[in-house]
C-alpha cells in the first residue's frame, strides 16, 4: 500500500501564524534548521488511484495542490479521494471537511463519539446536509469499556479500497476543547486505525493522538511493520517551557517523546526491524530544528520525523 503524508504537524501547523516562539520564529528568519509544515493528515491507497483520507485538515485545500494523486483526472468533476477516516473531532483534523463542500456527498467513516461533536459542538456534518446531502456516515464501531480485554472493536472494509482492511482502536486521549464531552471521556473520542494490505499482510498503526499507551495497544504496536505516531511534544511542559501556555501534555491528550516512560522508550522496546515515525508535531517541539539535540537523539534511536509529503511504501 502507499501512504502519503499530506500534513506533519500538529494543530497551527509550523510556522503557526501567531506564534513567535523558538522554532517558528527560527523558521520565518531563517535562524533554524527545519521544514514548514501543514496540520496532520494522511491518504492511503492500495493501488495509487483510490485513496482513503485520514482527517481533513484546515490546510487540506494546499495539501490537495500539493498531491497530484488527489487531483481530478479521470472526469469533469473528480477527486482521488474515495473516503475520508476521521481519528477524532480535533479542528486541526475535520475543519478542511468544510472546504471540500463542492464534493458533497462524501463517504465518512467515524466513531458514535466523532459523529456527536461534529453534529454538535462543531456541526459540520450538519451544515453539509445542505451541499448534495453532505455526508454519507458510515460508523466505526468501539466497545463499552475504555480499557477493553478484547484487543479491538472489530475491522471494517471501505468498498472502494477492498484489499485494505482497517482495525480501530480506542485510545486514552482527550475529545476536543469545545466538545461537550471533554471532561467526560469515552471509547471512541480518539481512536488509532490499523490497516492491513490483505495482498501482503503488511500493516500500519496509524495514532497521531496518542495520550497513554495501554496493553492493548502496545500489542497492536509490536504487531505493525510501521508505526505513524503521537509525535506532538518532546517534554511534558513543553508549552509552559516554551512560554506559550501552560496546559501539559497529558492534559492536551498526547504523550511526549522524553522521559523514562516516553514515546521513544516505549518505542526502543519494539520490534526493530519496524519503521517507526512520530507525525502530528507541534510547532514548539525541539525535534523540528533538524541541528537540535533532541533531533538527534530521535534519529539516533532509528526513528524518523514525519515531513510534508513523505512518502511510504509497504
Ligand atoms: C491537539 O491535538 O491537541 C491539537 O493539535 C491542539 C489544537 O488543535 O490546537
Ligand atoms: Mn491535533
Ligand atoms: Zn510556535
Amino acid at each position: 500500500m502507499h501512504i502519503h503524508v499530506l500534513g506533519s504537524a500538529a494543530g497551527g501547523g509550523f510556522p503557526q501564524w501567531n506564534c513567535h516562539c523558538h522554532n517558528c520564529k527560527g523558521l520565518r528568519n531563517g535562524s533554524i534548521n527545519a521544514k514548514a509544515r501543514t496540520q496532520s493528515s494522511i491518504c492511503i491507497s492500495p493501488d495509487g488511484e483510490n485513496w482513503v483520507l485520514f482527517n481533513t485538515s484546515p490546510d487540506i485545500l494546499t495539501q490537495l495542490a500539493a498531491f497530484e494523486p488527489l487531483q481530478p483526472s479521470r472526469q469533469l468533476r473528480d477527486t482521488g479521494i474515495s473516503a475520508i477516516v476521521f481519528m477524532d473531532s480535533q479542528i486541526d483534523h475535520t475543519a478542511g471537511l468544510l472546504m471540500l463542500r463542492e464534493g458533497c456527498p462524501h463517504q465518512v467513516y467515524c466513531t458514535d463519539m466523532v459523529y456527536e461533536d461534529l453534529t454538535t459542538g462543531f456541526p459540520v456534518f450538519t451544515m453539509l446536509t445542505h451541499w448534495n446531502g453532505g455526508v454519507q456516515r458510515h460508523a466505526i464501531p468501539v466497545v463499552e469499556e475504555l480499557a477493553p480485554h478484547k484487543d479491538s472493536n472489530g475491522s471494517f472494509t471501505i468498498e472502494q479500497v477492498p484489499t485494505l482492511k482497517f482495525t480501530a482502536y480506542p485510545l486514552l486521549s482527550k475529545a476536543p476543547p469545545y466538545s461537550p464531552h471533554r471532561h467526560n471521556p469515552h471509547p471512541g473520542d480518539n481512536i488509532g486505525i490499523q490497516v492491513e494490505d490483505t495482498r501482503t499482510g503488511k500493516t500500519l498503526f496509524y495514532a497521531p493522538g496518542l495520550g497513554q499507551i495501554e496493553p492493548h495497544i502496545l500489542e497492536v504496536m509490536q504487531k505493525s511493520d510501521c508505526l505513524l505516531v503521537d509525535g506532538t511534544f518532546w517534554r511534558e511542559d513543553e508549552m509552559a517551557w516554551s512560554g506559550v501556555g501552560a496546559k501539559t501534555a497529558a492534559a492536551m491528550g498526547h504523550l511526549p517523546q522524553s522521559g523514562p516512560e516516553g514515546m521513544l522508550a516505549v518505542l526502543a522496546s519494539l520490534p526493530k526491524k519496524q519503521r517507526q515515525i512520530l507525525i502530528h508535531i507541534n510547532n514548539t517541539n525541539p525535534i523540528l530544528d533538524e541541528d537540535s539535540d533532541e533531533c538527534t537523539e530521535v534519529e539516533c534511536a532509528g526513528v524518523e520525523i514525519a515531513f510534508d509529503g513523505m512518502d511510504i511504501t509497504l
